[in-house]
């Protein structure tokens, strides 16, 4: 780590309130438009709560190419919304089983199965119409705002975080082969990551180049993300993580610390995040708060 410097704290410090205010205004302007135990059930879950790590990322990664994070912040609410609705789902019986996420009892506890299904719809479709509509009203050009949209909707569908949730999940669809955890964590954790940094380099209408190395970064520091997420599963407690520990093992899932141990996957993450901080090294010779993350990532406790 660089000294007592903390990134992430600090990329919040940057962001955090102006992402909350757009958070809650979002579900405010939903009042009584639609049904309101669904409000509930989707603000639940939504406000309140995690670490807002990927609009962070899109909003720096869209200031860094010349657009103000005003402009972009459609673009981070529904990343979000969908990174939200993937954990409603993802702690339902059918899937985690978990009782516990950001501190608080999860979506299905309080609102039963079928409204944490209807809430995690919700916020996906919703994020989607979010972005489109509200980037172009920012004045974000239309093709910009419609490859952004794109890349996100390639990135959370069959070939992303659905594909890796059903890697993850779903037993017939495993293989023994150790590069298989690498192949869950980049569809289900790396694929939003990196659409964070590459949809608000798209919106910027940066170069191929640009986007190529943005992309590099996002899928390394998603990977780093996921193997630090197994450590602390199995490390960490749930007074702060907000969630339940030691559930990786008990549910016999497919994770860097199953597949390399402790040490190995300590090591791996860092080979990861300084990857991730190599691809954007050349685009920032004087540094740059994001490589700075990507070097601390790997260290993150929670
Ligand atoms: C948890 O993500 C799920 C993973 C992809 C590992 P975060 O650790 O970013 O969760 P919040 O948003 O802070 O609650
Ligand atoms: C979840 O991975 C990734 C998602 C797409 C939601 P995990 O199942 O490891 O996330 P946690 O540990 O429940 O947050
Ligand atoms: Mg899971
Ligand atoms: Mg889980
Ligand atoms: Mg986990």
């Amino acid at each position: 780590m660089s000294g007592s410097f903390d990134a992430v704290s600090t990329l919040n410090g940057i962001y955090a309130d102006k992402i909350e205010a757009s958070l809650r205004a979002l579900c405010e302007s939903k009042r009584g438009v639609i049904p309101p135990r669904l409000l509930k059930s989707m603000s639940y879950s939504l406000l309140d709560g995690g670490k807002r790590l990927r609009p962070a990322l899109c909003l720096a990664a869209a200031e860094r190419n010349g657009v103000r994070a005003e402009r972009a912040m459609p673009m981070a609410g529904a990343l979000e919304f969908l990174h939200t609705a993937s954990l409603i789902h993802d702690d339902l019986p059918c899937m985690d089983n978990d009782d516990l996420r950001r501190g608080r009892p999860t979506n299905h506890k309080v609102f039963g199965e079928c409204l944490a299904i209807l809430a995690g719809f919700s916020l996906m479709i919703w994020a989607f119409e979010h972005a489109l509509s509200g980037l172009v009203s920012n004045g974000i050009p239309y093709e910009a705002a419609f490859r952004a949209v794109s890349f996100l909707c390639e990135a959370t569908g069959p070939e992303g975080l659905c594909g890796g949730q059903t890697l993850d999940t779903d037993r017939e669809s495993q293989s023994a082969d150790r590069d298989f955890v690498y192949e869950i964590a980049e569809k289900k954790t790396a694929s939003l990551i990196r659409a964070s940094v590459v949809t608000g380099a798209l919106l910027a209408g940066a170069s191929d180049e640009i986007v190529r190395r943005y992309s590099e970064y996002g899928e390394h520091v998603g990977i780093a993300f996921q193997i630090v997420d197994d450590i602390l599963d199995a490390t960490g407690t749930a007074e702060k993580l907000g969630k339940t520990p030691r559930k990786d093992e008990a549910q016999d899932k497919r994770t860097f610390v199953s597949a390399y141990g402790l040490d190995g996957a300590k090591q791996r993450a860092e080979r990861e995040s300084a990857r991730a901080a190599e691809a954007l090294s050349p685009l920032f010779p004087g540094g740059d708060l994001l490589i700075t993350l990507a070097e601390q990532l790997a260290h993150r406790s929670r």
